[in-house]
């Protein structure tokens, strides 16, 4: 059964469409969060909360648009109060080494990944440094770790600010009673791939050395990267701040 860790928390889950930030919002509301769920795609995260229920609040919003984000922050507090949680989960990945890459195409990354990640930061840390709690959880990636076969080396830099932001502010948030982690996950195929070819696919898929159900079963799932953004937004990590949490079925020891 499922515990209701999050009983009379707020939490924002950008890039809530998506297939992480659904089981986000389902894990989180499953325990008794608020939930907030912000995305680009609005029809996407309208049908997310047709599906759960008030507790549920859907919002339009663009996270590279800093004063856009302020306004979803203040329509999130009005909704249910101040935000005690915050997991950045939004992001975009593609394939392409450098001779591919446009200027262009360098700083739309920076600029969702790791720009968008920070305006939401900004916005919900007003509430947290004054109820002197709050738990925030970005989504890395293992790209920023180790590179991966055919991934853009602007995402890996993207995530890498994402990193960093997390031990900055987990280094200066801390007497505010704000721990900030991330989660790096390895390969785990979502609609983020849909413009990968099958053949760059097969490629990040190769090296996961545990498999869900044994050699031959499925690899992660988004209920993977849920249950352990579900861990750090609890009271029982109250005590862990500045950490990567790698859910990635073991890659890292392949390399
Ligand atoms: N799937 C993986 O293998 C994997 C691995 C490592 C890290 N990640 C990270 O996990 C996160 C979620 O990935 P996913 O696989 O669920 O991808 P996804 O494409 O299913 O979901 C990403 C969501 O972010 C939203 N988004 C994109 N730009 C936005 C913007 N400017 N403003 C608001 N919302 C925006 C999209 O609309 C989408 O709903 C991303 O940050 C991704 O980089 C994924």
């Amino acid at each position: 059964m499922t515990p209701r860790r999050l009983e009379g928390t707020v939490a924002i889950v950008t890039g809530a469409a998506g297939a992480f930030g659904r089981a986000i919002t389902h894990r989180l509301h499953s325990e008794g969060a608020s939930v907030a769920a912000w995305d680009c795609n609005g029809d996407g995260v309208r049908q997310l909360a047709e599906t759960i229920g008030d507790a549920v609040l859907p919002l339009e919003v663009d996270i590279t648009d800093s004063a856009a984000v302020d306004a979803a922050a203040q329509a999130t507090r009005d909704a249910f109060g101040p935000i005690t949680i915050l997991v950045n989960n939004a992001g975009i990945s593609r394939a392409g080494l450098p001779w591919e890459d446009s200027d262009e195409s360098w700083a739309e990354m920076i600029s969702i990944n790791a720009s968008g990640s920070y305006w939401c930061v900004r916005a919900v840390l007003g509430d947290m440094r004054e109820q002197r709690y709050g738990k925030i959880v970005n989504i890395g990636s293992l790209a920023a770790q180790q590179g991966r076969p055919t991934t853009a080396p602007s995402y890996a830099a993207s995530k890498g600010a994402v990193l960093g932001m997390t031990v900055s502010l987990a280094r200066n948030l801390g007497e505010f009673g704000i721990c900030v982690n991330a989660i790096n996950p390895g390969f785990i195929r979502t609609e983020i791939h849909d413009q990968f070819t099958d053949e760059e696919i097969a490629r990040l898929a190769a090296d996961i050395p545990v498999h869900r159900r044994g050699r031959r079963g499925e690899h992660g799932v988004p209920d993977d990267i849920a249950a352990a953004v579900a861990y750090l937004v609890s009271p029982d990590s109250d005590f862990v701040s500045g950490e990567f949490l790698s859910v990635n079925g073991g890659s890292r020891t392949g390399s």
